[in-house]
């Protein structure tokens, strides 16, 4: 990890241990991309890819053709109005009215450490030597415009860190309507874009497309990052494989709207950009005051998808998420949700709890409906008071026998909402986020609390607190049901409406941020409809995050391998439930449930009480695979060795443990093949020199054997079985 700046050359090079990353300036004055690839340690001759010898694109010889110029030259952070017509990543408005700003090079200073970001997630080095950070600041001396391009790198990682701060030293009020994160300009090579993208209870599906001359646009203007759309995006060389190819992947630090954009220009450019969508959005920023965008994170791999992988997956691990649980065991968890819904009371609760505890799970979770008088999904939220019919005697009373029959508590809130039919909004309609004269769309007949009003923030979190306060409560599930519509706020005024959305999600990144504070022990598993909130940003909150309300196993896998191409498995919410499945109505076997739920942090759904013997057998027999395998699976490295999507017959995926001492592979045989007696299976990422006995049989692979030439899986002639291979590094 290394930054530098070249006088001579006006060469900015920021170095990880595999890639480089280099700024150029060009006429002392426009701060362009040149390079981002793998590490070159001698720059000679690579300045002139800034492209400004080329006539006549040369502003400081022939000003006529500075528009011209603008709209080829390879910006660090395009601007709108002067000139470059692709894709731009700021466009301020001033006071008169007028659209334009041009950044200049004013300095740079490189720091020691990763600055946090204040009121937003971002990440972060445990020691200040272990990460280094260039600021580059760029003026608009017209309007009085400074921005300040941030860019970090940590020792132990391949991944950049970008985001920009924007402060008005004018006098006059700005009005900032669109400002990004990060953009990169590229020659175009042909890319394929990879995105993230699905449905409810079908989320995180790997999409690809080739990207051809225009506008590619991924985003969420739904509040949320979303269901359908992930803020992810990767460009790909043609022919990328897991272990092949070069990836360009930008993922953002944030859970709000947001757009990225893959865009080919005339000139065979590609620019790729990343931030805060600008639909809706407007920040008025005053003389001296400042805005900070959220952070991007940019990987480079040239050895393909796999590479991008590990190397996200490390970096959240080590610098993103903070709780005390990312390097523990976590509890085996039983929620009631698909076991009983809103019909439950103390008494069932409490049977569950005496059954899972047989079987050796771990911590009984209330789900929706223990508050107000909710029996269905149509009242109560911001009730955040027991339901004493269901639960007499209170939560405390319903805690003290969970816990009498040796299982620790979690509990259920959707704290960022509001029901029509509920006391809060009796007291408080102007706390909904509505729009006045217009009747706001009703979503789960509910209204979305409106986060901008400190005065929301401070009861919201204050009704989570107190429960947990008045029980010994370990884990709490925080849910979020509903997108937004309606933008408007009875507290901001006519010019600061446009900062709603933003000012939402900052609120919810303050409520989660009292709550770690408050409550340091508590396990928080962020949840969204499913997995309409499993982003970067929500796990510098929570180390988990539940993946999706599709529990089936077989459609789990095209979710969790897409949600594992960025986010490492300890993070990913994934539970056993009954069949058939109460999403799909598939029936598979309960041993590939818990397979698959393995994969991620491991727990169950359904109603213990009523499963035949033979599941309960399964379920003490899953718990030990459970204490077994759970450090090699939050710890691991990932490697997806073949995918269900694709070859539509088997999916596989492998964790090897960080010193290559041990692997658990999970091979998924979805569909039976006819004629089949055994796929040969190869691995990756072992020593191979090494031996690896396999534990289920006790033969014994040469590291290079199982990489190379494979192993043999047999033949399973039913649908949707599953297997799990445990390879052990040997003396023999
Ligand atoms: C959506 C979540 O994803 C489910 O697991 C469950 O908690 C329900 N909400 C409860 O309303």
């Amino acid at each position: 990890m290394n930054i530098r700046f070249d006088e001579q050359k006006q060469l900015f090079q920021i170095n990880t241990e595999h890639t480089s990353y280099v700024i150029g300036i060009a006429d002392g004055k426009y701060v362009g991309h040149v390079y981002y690839g793998r590490k070159i340690e001698d720059l000679t001759g690579i300045y002139p890819l800034l492209r400004t010898g080329e006539a006549p694109f040369v502003p400081s010889v022939n000003m006529r053709e500075k528009c011209s110029f603008a709209d080829t030259f390879p910006a660090e952070y395009s601007t709108s109005g002067v000139g470059d017509y692709r894709e731009s990543c700021l466009d301020v408005r001033t006071t008169g009215g007028h659209r334009a700003c041009e950044l200049s090079f004013e300095g740079y200073e490189i720091l020691e450490g990763k600055p946090a970001l204040a009121g937003l997630p971002s990440t972060f080095a445990k020691e200040a030597g272990r990460a280094k950070t260039l600021e580059i600041t760029c003026k608009d001396e017209c309007i009085g415009l400074k921005a300040v391009l941030s860019y970090s790198v940590f020792e132990d990682s391949d991944a950049l860190i970008r985001s920009v701060r924007l402060i008005n030293e004018g006098t006059e009020k700005l009005y900032i309507e669109k400002a990004l994160s990060a953009c990169i300009d590229m020659d175009d090579e042909n890319f394929e874009m990879l995105a993230l993208t699905g449905s409810w209870a079908r989320e995180r599906h790997m999409t690809k497309c080739p990207v051809t001359y225009g506008r590619h646009l991924i985003s969420s203007t739904k509040g949320e990052s979303s269901h359908q759309e992930h803020p992810f995006l990767a460009l790909m060389t043609e022919g990328t494989t897991q272990d092949q190819g070069e990836v360009y992947a930008m993922n953002f630090i944030y859970s709000g709207n947001f757009m990225a954009m893959a865009q080919v220009s005339q000139f065979n450019s590609v620019r790729m950009v990343m931030g805060i969508h600008p639909e809706g959005f407007e920040w008025t920023l005053n003389p001296n005051a400042s805005f900070q965008t959220p952070e991007v994170v940019c990987v480079y791999s040239d050895e393909g998808l796999g590479k991008m992988t590990r190397t996200f997956h490390d970096l959240y691990r080590e610098h993103l998420i903070r709780s005390p649980y990312l390097h523990k065991k976590r509890p085996i968890l039983i929620n009631n949700w698909e076991a009983t819904y809103f019909d439950f009371d103390t008494e069932k609760l409490v049977a569950i709890a005496r059954e899972a505890k047989k079987d050796g799970i771990e911590m009984l979770v209330m789900d929706d409906g223990w508050f107000g008088h909710r029996n269905n999904d149509d009242s109560s939220l911001g009730d955040w008071f027991v339901n004493e019919e269901k639960l007499p005697g209170g939560l405390k009373t319903l805690v003290d026998k969970v816990k009498a029959e040796g299982l620790a508590f979690g509990i259920w809130f959707e704290p960022e909402m509001i029901s029509p039919d509920s006391e809060l909004y009796r007291r408080h309609p102007e706390w909904a986020i509505q729009i006045p004269g217009r009747a706001p769309g009703m979503s789960r007949a509910q209204y979305v609390l409106d986060l901008s009003r400190p005065e929301v923030v401070d009861y919201a979190y204050e009704c989570v607190a107190s429960i947990l306060r008045s029980a010994d409560i370990s884990y709490v599930k925080w849910d979020m049901n509903r997108q937004l519509t309606d933008i408007g706020s009875a507290y901001l005024d006519a010019h600061t409406q446009g900062e709603l959305m933003h000012r939402y999600v900052l609120g919810v990144y303050e409520m989660q941020e009292r709550l770690v504070t408050e409550f340091p022990d508590l396990l928080l598993e962020n949840c969204s409809g499913g997995g309409a909130r499993f982003d970067a940003g929500m796990l510098y909150y929570s180390p988990q995050i539940w993946c999706s309300d599709d529990t089936d196993a077989i459609e789990r896998l095209a979710i969790q391998e897409g949600t594992a191409l960025i986010y490492p498995l300890s993070c990913m919410g994934a539970h056993v439930s009954d069949c058939p499945n109460h999403t799909v109505g598939r029936i598979t076997p309960f041993m590939t449930r818990g397979h698959v739920a393995l994969a991620g942090t491991f727990g169950y759904e359904l109603d213990i009480t009523k499963i035949s013997e033979g599941d309960r057998d399964a379920i003490k027999f899953q718990t030990k695979l459970y204490h077994k395998y759970h450090p090699l699976v939050r710890e691991g490295d990932y490697y997806r060795i073949a995918s269900y999507q694709q070859n539509h017959l088997y999916d596989c995926w492998e964790v090897v443990a960080k010193d290559r001492s041990e692997a658990l592979v999970t091979f998924v045989q979805v569909m039976s093949e006819p004629n089949f007696k055994s796929r040969k299976i190869r691995l990756k990422g072992l020593e191979p020199k090494a031996s690896y006995r396999l534990e289920e049989t006790g033969d014994v692979y040469s590291g290079d054997v199982l990489m190379r030439a494979g192993f043999l899986v047999r033949r399973d002639h039913r649908d949707f079985s599953s297997r799990l291979f445990h390879f052990v590094k040997t003396e023999e």
